[in-house]
């Protein structure tokens, strides 16, 4: 069983992760209770997947019934072809009429303290006008609405009222910068932005309109911008183009004829990091992806009535759409939102909510668990945390250590933990436990959702029965991407080419001998930090961009709380500034193009970078440098002595 020793190294996650074997049974208390206590579900939805989710499907709203579960024509996908319906009606109007009218849909925290509660109805009311302001705006169906918003109830608000008129929404998170967020409105030419004021985070006012108005410069589509009020901080204001949120909503109607979609019509697009510079803008359609969030949600965080669930996501990431909007919401929950940091004013800010407010099912990244851990259990110790009673987590690999630690301190070993596994492009998790039957093991995110099937292939697409490879998700699923916004090359490129007919996540993985599947992170020059994915290129393409810089190479390298982080290496001009000045300037300037969650954590500057004959950079040896690893192949270097100089400099 536990083997301390062995656990010790644990921010080494692929490695631990090998020799993880410690099992956790779901509890009987649990199992009695839980959404989904028979494990024939697995077997009847692997004999016929699509009447599996069209079982899911049909706890939905339609305003039509489809004609076909699925049309599958490699590499399309059309889920419940032929039905008609607006996602909104499940997420807010049948439960004006269900019973839920009065209970609490949204219980919202801002970072100084302030406190807001929307009742299903309030929410309801707010989308329908709202929606209605948009419509008089312009807003048609299929035109692209932006949202740049902080973590305020304004933000489910805007993508519900979006849906509601079958407007296709974008939310850019609000930490991307003015550069981020023209580059994703001028890529599907968005009409309308919606932003605020400011926000709080860590105690500051975030600019956000300020930081719009700077990208605005440049995005001719945009016809209007609407503003939140969140905090009367001062602002500039464009006459004609600029309107403040509160004073559509004063004037508009509170109900808003839903605008019916075709199941196969665009809900939103997302943007995401891929391989090259350029982010993906991923789509995602009505009725598939509806289906696919309720039924994770409802099985994986095995919702009840009197449930409170906490995301701790941010609405700009798939997380938030996922499990704080659209799968929450079409379940009837009840919900906390916070707009802030988890140490403001204090470190024990998240277990003070959970006690406030009696959070029972609890949701974040392993990123975040980390940072708790690493803070010190006198936080969460301080406070009463027997509201809970299932945790999850999200985003990045997590270490057993982190695991056991999230058990122990916050599920009080009382608490199953759901390690879920998807993407922005899966639109919902597809690989997790379901917490009634699994068994866990620290660090594994187990066994394909029912109606999933998911395996670990070779290069060449044959299966590993035992071992490490490739994840592969073998058929379509609901919440599948429907492409990438403009760019079906990549989309067939990126995810279809690897193998026939078989989707390629990008993920390494590796199976057991009970069949458990472990993620082990990614194969491409994808990183993830802190649960987020940023593209290696992107930033070498900020670097570039600076005038004193001449080439760069970004890789990942291990980081005890981020998971992995970024190292830059540069070769620039000369300069009369120091390499400690230079590097703060550096830093700087990738976080004013994309956004400080892309600040490299390391940049080391060299005369010249390890390059083939041909010229090709050699990343995979400063990947090894950065990550303390021996040097894998060298023959093929031009120069081999520029490796032993970089290795000195990054290890001084
Ligand atoms: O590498 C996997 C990792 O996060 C990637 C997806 O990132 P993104 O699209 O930003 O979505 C994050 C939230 C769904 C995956 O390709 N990842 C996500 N969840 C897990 C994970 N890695 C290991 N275990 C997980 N549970």
């Amino acid at each position: 069983m536990k083997n301390k020793k062995q656990h010790k190294n644990s921010s080494k996650t692929i490695d631990t992760l090998l020799i993880e074997n410690r099992k956790f049974k779901p509890k009987d208390s649990f199992k009695k209770q839980a959404n989904v206590r028979n494990a024939d579900i697995y077997k009847t939805a692997r004999k016929n997947p699509v009447k599996f989710w069209e079982k899911m499907a049909s706890e939905l709203v339609w305003k039509k019934k489809w004609e076909k579960g699925l049309i599958w024509k490699a590499p399309d996908a059309r889920w419940f072809d032929g039905g008609k319906l607006n996602v909104t009606e499940s997420c807010l109007d049948q439960h004006i009429t269900n019973g839920n009218r009065n209970k609490a849909a949204l219980i919202w925290e801002g970072e100084p303290g302030d406190k807001r509660t929307f009742t299903y109805y309030d929410i309801y009311r707010d989308v329908n006008k709202f929606a209605n302001a948009l419509k008089s705006l312009g807003v048609k169906k299929g035109d692209r609405v932006a949202i740049y918003l902080p973590m305020i109830p304004e933000i489910m608000i805007s993508m519900l009222a979006c849906a509601r008129i079958g407007a296709i929404h974008s939310v850019v998170f609000g930490g991307f910068s003015p550069e981020s967020l023209k580059d994703r409105i001028n890529d599907s030419q968005v009409k309308l932005l919606i932003t605020a004021d400011g926000g709080y985070r860590k105690g500051q006012v975030i600019p956000l309109k300020h930081d719009a108005d700077v990208a605005l410069a440049d995005c001719p589509s945009i016809e209007h911008v609407v503003v939140v009020n969140r905090g009367g901080f001062l602002l500039r204001f464009k006459e004609g183009r600029d309107h403040w949120y509160h004073e559509l909503l004063e004037k508009a109607d509170s109900f808003c004829k839903p605008t019916y979609m075709d199941s196969e019509d665009p809900l939103f697009i997302l943007y995401t990091s891929g391989t090259t510079g350029k982010p993906k803008g991923i789509m995602h359609t009505c009725g598939g992806y509806l289906t696919g969030v309720y039924a994770t949600t409802k099985y994986v965080f095995d919702l009840k009535n009197d449930d409170v669930f906490w995301c701790t996501a941010d609405c700009g990431w798939v997380t938030g759409h996922s499990y704080i909007v659209y799968g929450p919401m079409a379940n009837g929950a009840t919900q906390v939102m916070y707009e802030g940091t988890p140490n403001y004013p204090d470190k024990n800010r998240f277990w003070k909510i959970v006690e406030e407010h009696g959070v029972s099912v609890f949701y974040t990244a392993p990123t975040a668990i980390r940072t708790f851990m690493y803070w010190g259990r006198e936080y969460p110790d301080g406070c009463d945390l027997s509201s809970l009673r299932l945790l999850g987590t999200v985003g990045e690999p997590i270490n057993p250590e982190a695991w056991i630690w999230y058990n122990e301190v916050i599920g009080h070993k009382n608490c199953p933990i759901v390690d879920t596994w998807w993407q922005t492009e899966t639109g919902h998790i597809l690989i997790t436990p379901l917490p009634g039957l699994t068994t866990t093991k620290p660090g594994s995110a187990t066994f394909a959702f029912p109606g999933i099937e998911a395996a670990i292939l070779d290069e060449n697409g044959n299966e590993i029965k035992n071992g490490g490879g490739f994840l592969a998700i073998k058929t379509p699923w609901p919440g599948m991407l429907r492409g990438i916004w403009g760019d079906r090359e990549r989309y067939v490129e990126t995810y279809w080419t690897k193998w026939k007919d078989i989707y390629f996540p990008g993920d390494g993985a590796k199976i057991d001998s009970e069949k458990y599947l472990w993620i082990l992170g990614r194969v491409d020059d994808v990183i993830n930090i802190s649960g987020h994915r940023i593209s290696t290129m992107e930033v070498e393409s900020a670097l570039v961009e600076h005038e004193s810089v001449t080439e760069a190479a970004v890789v990942g390298s291990p980081h005890k709380i981020k998971g992995e982080c970024m190292v830059a290496f540069v070769t620039t001009l000369k300069s009369k500034k120091s390499e400690s000045e230079l590097a703060k300037i550096l830093t700087d300037f990738v976080s004013h193009k994309i956004g400080a969650i892309a600040r490299p954590e390391k940049i080391i500057f060299t005369p010249d970078l390890p390059k083939t004959r041909s010229g090709k950079i050699m990343r995979r040896l400063l990947k090894d440098i950065a990550s303390g690893k021996v040097l894998g192949d060298t023959t093929t270097l031009a120069d081999p002595n520029v490796l032993s100089k970089i290795k000195s400099k990054y290890e001084d």
